[in-house]
């Protein structure tokens, strides 16, 4: 197998009793042993002469992303219900075939995949509609925004066989991978605290673009964004622990907050009065993490602090932080690694959110091409949502301090 980030977090799930705490026995961290625990793992090498034939769906985000440029993908097919963004896929993934709707493309018995990249209340749905006509699918976070559906998602999954990839780019920031590595080989120590956080000032709004008609101008018909309740999108903060360390929030306690002079919170699809969520979780291993996600501070971006008994990591800021990796008795390290050697090629370079979006294409390729389950998979995806819907009702109940569902295989 190729580099996979998830496979170092899996190991450290399974094995972290016996690897973790060998590690945490040595007697200080060896300036040798930071380095190697950051440094890029072998380049990536052709395996296979295998072609991944994916459909892509929505032409908004769905564009971001590098399947035309793998060696062992082809976009087979695109759809989008508007005329414009599906000529945006056909032009940007260089594709003849376009159906008018995801419901008529999963009907194509030349796709092997799906990549669904349409609203957020419709990811479940659509993600069980491919399933059941045989697709691999990999979907935009996240994987779903209620408890039912993420029983309906495990119970497809199981009985198809069939594998499924979240596409969150926190869980394939330069320092999440670097976080990963450093787990492994125990550099920090035992990670006692953790903080993740997602803000994006405006989301929701009724003033905001993204809120009516699929940021078509002069359009009068809201979007899934109007008034979306930020702890239903979690993600982007979860994923910082959740995918490093393997562990899962077992326990939360959110306090929410509004804008009594906000329109779009008081006649929401979602009945939804908060524009943030600030959340205190308790992983299955006892640990406390903060997970924020805010439409309304003054704040931008998606990162994390990681706190080991030895060591800390800190993501860079949108104001000027540095990525710093600090290690006990150590000259701090504060050259931000990219991992770009473990893509193929043509794919390495920064596409958005921090260059997670090459990791993410060629994950999931790579998972196809070698019968194996994505880095991202079902469980993780779950484990990464399911979270931020309890801290919702966490939120409703005024902080109520809630157990957390999970739907890991039994
Ligand atoms: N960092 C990230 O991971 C990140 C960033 C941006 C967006 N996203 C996610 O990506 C997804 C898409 O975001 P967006 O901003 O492009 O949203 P969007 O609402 O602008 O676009 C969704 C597209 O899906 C199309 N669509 C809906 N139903 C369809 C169907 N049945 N068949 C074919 N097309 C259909 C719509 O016409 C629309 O063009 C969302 O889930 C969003 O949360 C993730």
């Amino acid at each position: 197998m190729g580099f996979d980030a998830m496979s170092i977090s899996r190991l450290t799930r399974r094995d972290w009793l016996k690897q973790g705490a060998a590690a945490l026995g040595m007697v200080g961290i060896a300036p040798s042993l930071v380095r190697a625990a950051i440094e890029t793992p072998p380049e990536w090498e052709p395996q296979s002469d295998r072609k991944i034939r994916i459909g892509v769906v929505g032409g908004g985000f769905g564009l971001s992303f590098h399947w035309h440029e793998h060696p062992n993908c082809e976009v087979t097919a695109v759809s989008d219900l508007l005329p414009q963004r599906r000529e945006m896929l056909q032009n940007r993934y260089g594709c003849d075939k376009a159906y008018d709707s995801l419901e008529e493309l999963v009907h194509d018995p030349d796709l092997d995949a799906v990549a669904v990249f349409t609203p957020v209340p419709d990811h479940a749905r659509h993600t069980i509609l491919c399933m059941e006509h045989g697709k691999h699918v990999i979907a935009a976070c996240p994987a779903c925004i209620t408890l039912e559906e993420a029983a309906q998602l495990k119970e497809v999954k199981e009985r198809t066989g069939l594998k499924y990839m979240n596409a969150e780019t926190s869980y394939y920031h330069p320092e999440t991978i670097a976080m990963r590595q450093l787990v492994r080989d125990g550099v920090l120590g035992e990670i006692l605290y953790s903080e993740g956080e997602y803000y994006h000032p405006g989301i929701g709004r009724t003033t905001d673009s993204l809120s009516w008609g699929y940021g078509m101008p002069n359009s009068d018909d809201r979007t899934w964004r109007y008034g979306f309740p930020p702890m239903l999108y979690p993600t982007h903060s979860t994923a910082f622990i959740v995918g490093v360390t393997g562990e899962r929030l077992a326990k939360v306690s959110c306090i929410g907050t509004t804008d009594p002079d906000e329109p779009a919170l008081k006649d929401n699809d979602y009945d939804n009065p908060f524009l943030s969520g600030m959340a205190m979780f308790e992983t299955d291993r006892g640990h406390p993490s903060r997970m924020n996600v805010s439409w309304h501070i003054h704040a931008h971006g998606e990162r994390a602090q990681w706190f080991g008994t030895k060591g800390a990591l800190y993501s860079p800021t949108w104001t000027g932080q540095p990525f710093i990796l600090s290690v006990q008795g150590q000259s701090n390290v504060t050259e931000r690694p990219w991992f770009w050697e473990t893509l193929p090629p043509d794919m390495r370079y920064d596409s958005g959110h921090n260059g997670s979006h090459p990791h993410i294409s060629h994950e999931f390729v790579m998972a196809l091409v070698e019968e194996r389950e994505p880095a991202i998979d079902l469980y993780e995806s779950l484990a990464f949502c399911v979270p931020g819907i309890v801290a919702h009702d966490s939120a409703l109940q005024g902080g109520a301090r809630l157990d957390v569902p999970c739907f890991d295989v039994t």
